[in-house]
């Protein structure tokens, strides 16, 4: 009776644990076509959301600005729009260009260059957004007689930044130059911004 029940439970258990592993090897399986399934729906869901979020060509167009420059004199600087922001040209003296020459670049808190700041063959043409980096005020500089500050370029008003004729930080809690938009020069007069 006993010796019966033995040679029954020996198979018996064998075949426990062959179903076992087959169970965890289709458990696996489902599991990771769960996984999958649940990735493309993912992505299905993700897509069209995205394609969303890209701009379509006429929004980009509209996000561009196109500055004429013919009148903007030496010395002189425009305010302009770009993506509802304020935006400064200006039109360096070589007295400035060369202020801004002068500095060693690797001394400032933001080091860089003019030429850094602007396009090859046009190192007069100083275009950077009109907003201070420390808490996003409009410097003064760009209009007719304004404050231009201690280093001939722009000065913030609100708590004090100096930027230099490459608009560079120089003095004050700003932590970083006048940002540069992209920009391009489509004649000699001509720059779209964006
Ligand atoms: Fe320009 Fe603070 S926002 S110095």
């Amino acid at each position: 009776m006993a010796d019966a029940t033995v040679e029954h439970s020996e198979p018996v258990t064998a075949k426990v644990e062959g179903d076992g592993e087959n169970g965890v090897r289709r458990r696996d399986f489902i599991e990771i076509a769960a996984v999958s399934f649940g990735g493309v729906g993912a992505l299905a869901v993700l897509y069209p959301l995205i394609s969303q979020m890209a701009p379509s060509a006429d929004v980009l167009a509209e996000s561009s600005t196109e500055v004429d420059l013919s009148a903007i004199e030496p010395g002189q600087s425009i305010k302009a729009v770009f993506r509802k922001q304020p935006l400064f040209v200006r039109n360096l003296l070589p007295a400035e260009i060369a202020a801004a020459e002068a500095v060693d670049a690797s001394s400032l808190r933001d080091p860089e260059t003019l030429e850094d700041r602007t396009a090859e063959g046009h190192l007069n043409w100083l275009i950077t957004m009109g907003v201070c980096t420390h808490l996003g005020c409009v410097p003064l500089g760009a209009g007719e007689g304004e404050n231009k500050g201690e280093f001939g370029g722009y000065f913030c008003p609100c708590h004090g930044s100096h930027y230099d004729t490459a608009g560079r930080i120089r003095k004050g809690p700003a932590p970083l130059n006048l940002v540069v938009p992209e920009y391009e020069f489509t004649s000699d007069t001509t720059v779209v911004i964006g």
